[in-house]
C-alpha cells in the first residue's frame, strides 16, 4: 500500500515498518504535490525509501496510481500536515534529507505568515532530520526565498552548504516546470543539520 495510514496518529511511526527494506537511508518530500519529484527519485535511488507528505487527497491518490503503475516499493505518501509529520509524529533523526520544493509562496504580505519555511516549522525539520543530514529548498518566488535564507542562515542549528552538484541526479518538480515555462528564476538553499 502506498498510502501511509497509520493505526493511532497520536503514536510515534516506525518509518522503517512502511518500507520492504528499513535499513534504507529515508528522504522526505514536504508538500510533494503531485509526486512527480518524488517518484522519479524513488525510481532513480531503489537504494533509497522515499516518504512523501501533502494535505491534498487529490495529489495523495495520484502518487498511489503512479507508485503502483510504475512498482515502487520504496514510496510511501501520507495525507496529513507537515508541521504535525515533523514535529509528532515521524520519530527523530529519522531523515537523511528533507526536501522542501516550491512550497506554497503566500505572496500576500497580510498571508505571509502561513509560510512554511518559520522558526517553529524549522524546529520540526531539524528534529526530523538526523544530525548531519540535509534540507534543500527551492522557490521561485524572490520575497521567500529571501525571507526563508535568512530564517534557516540565523539558526545556530543549521549550516549553509552549496547546492548539490549539476551532475547528480535531481529532477525538476511539477510546479518548478511550470515556472521555467513561464520564465521565472528559481533559487535553490541547502543546509546541513548541525
Ligand atoms: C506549490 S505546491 C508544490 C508541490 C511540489 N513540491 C512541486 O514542487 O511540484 C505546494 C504543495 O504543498 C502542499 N502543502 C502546503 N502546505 C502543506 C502542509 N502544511 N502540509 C502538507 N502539505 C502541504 C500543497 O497542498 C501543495 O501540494
Amino acid at each position: 500500500m502506498v498510502e501511509v495510514l497509520p493505526a493511532n496518529y497520536f503514536a510515534e511511526l516506525d518509518p522503517g515498518s512502511l518500507f520492504p527494506d528499513s535499513r534504507h537511508p529515508l528522504e522526505l518530500d514536504v508538500g510533494c504535490g503531485d509526486g512527480t519529484f518524488l517518484q522519479r527519485m524513488a525510481a532513480h535511488y531503489p537504494e533509497r525509501n522515499f516518504l512523501g507528505i501533502e494535505r491534498l487527497s487529490g495529489r495523495i491518490r495520484r502518487i498511489c496510481r503512479l507508485a503502483a503503475s510504475q512498482q515502487l516499493s520504496n514510496v510511501r505518501v501520507i495525507h496529513l500536515e507537515s508541521a504535525y509529520t515533523l514535529s509528532w509524529l515521524l520519530p527523530a533523526g529519522c531523515a537523511s534529507r528533507i526536501h522542501l520544493l516550491f512550497p506554497d509562496p503566500w505572496p500576500k504580505k497580510r498571508h505571509a505568515f502561513h509560510r512554511f519555511v518559520a522558526p517553529d516549522n524549522l524546529q520540526g525539520i531539524h528534529r526530523a532530520l538526523a544530525p548531519g543530514a540535509d534540507f534543500l529548498f527551492k522557490t521561485d518566488h524572490e520575497d521567500y526565498y529571501t525571507e526563508a535564507t535568512g530564517v534557516v542562515d540565523l539558526s545556530p542549528h543549521f549550516t549553509r552548504l552549496p547546492w548539490i552538484p549539476d551532475s547528480e541526479f535531481y529532477p525538476v518538480t511539477d510546479f518548478e516546470q511550470q515556472w521555467l515555462d513561464a520564465g521565472k528564476r528559481i533559487q535553490a538553499a541547502r543546509w546541513q543539520r548541525v
